[in-house]
């Protein structure tokens, strides 16, 4: 598992003919999300799908344990054949189900869940609470709705512990490294745009913020040719986000 051979870039990650000697590198979104991973621990990867991740987590000797779960048996026919190749199946179990359904509580010590919507992570949360409730450390990537999920995490118990902006083929992602406790959300505009990714001062933020703003922009523009009261309360709405994404530019600006 410890040898190193010659490269050829391939994608998100190195191939080469023998690819059960060569280690995993990672995209940079999935290497964002496993830096936040702790030292020793036993994660469950929720939609594991290629299951770069708990290869990488192994081969890395940053986990013991991975349990790398899908709800697509394709995904795990993939996943099994890659984890065989690599011959860390003492170190990689593959399980197939929805969410945490097949994790047992205490069985983990942290959570990724990764690659999907918001409201699919929050429901993933939420449906197995016993699950849930056992788990101290979670990282989570919504390719969508991030502030739902924050919401969610703000309502029900959790502290965000940290944030950090990927950019990767043009498209930002917010990787959310999180614990259990109660954390107060001190203002709404941190549901939009994460706390820490301001306190931090991330070097994409400031890219990130104009993003939202120009989408925001763009969907006033078409508003305008509506005339339906639930068109002017997201035209509203909408202005209100562009002003507060405007103050919180203005505070990074001013660093
Ligand atoms: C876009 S892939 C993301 C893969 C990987 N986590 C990553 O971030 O690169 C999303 C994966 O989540 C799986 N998935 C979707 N809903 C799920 C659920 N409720 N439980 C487990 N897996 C799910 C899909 O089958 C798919 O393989």
């Amino acid at each position: 598992m410890n040898n190193i051979k010659i490269r050829l870039f391939c994608g998100s990650l190195f191939v080469n003919t023998s690819e059960r000697n060569t280690f995993m590198i990672l995209s940079e979104r999935l290497k964002t999300i496993a830096d936040f991973v702790p030292q020793n621990s036993i994660v469950g990867d929720i939609g594991t799908d290629h299951g770069y991740l708990p290869v990488y987590l192994i081969e890395n000797r940053i986990s013991k344990k991975v349990i790398g779960t899908d709800i697509s048996s394709n995904s795990l026919k993939k996943i099994k054949q890659f984890v065989d190749l690599k011959g860390l199946n003492n170190f990689i179990d593959i399980r197939l189900g929805d969410g945490l359904n097949v994790i047992k509580p205490f069985e983990i010590d942290t959570v990724v869940i990764a690659g999907m919507g918001g409201l699919l992570i929050r429901d993933i949360l939420s449906y197995n609470k016993d699950v849930t409730d056992s788990i101290t450390y979670f990282i989570l990537q919504p390719n969508v709705a991030a502030k739902e999920l924050r919401e969610y995490l703000y309502d029900n118990n959790f502290t965000i512990l940290d944030e950090k902006l990927v950019k990767e083929s043009n498209k930002f992602y917010e990787v959310i490294y999180a614990t259990r406790g109660k954390c107060l959300l001190k203002d709404s505009i941190y549901l939009e745009v994460g706390e820490k990714l301001i306190s931090n001062k991330d070097h994409l933020l400031k890219d990130f913020i104009n993003y939202k703003i120009n989408v925001a922009e763009e969907i006033i523009r078409e508003l305008e040719n509506k005339d339906t009261s639930r068109s002017k309360e997201r035209y509203l709405e909408l202005n209100k986000k562009i002003m507060d994404l405007k103050a919180v530019l203005k505070e990074i600006e001013s660093y």
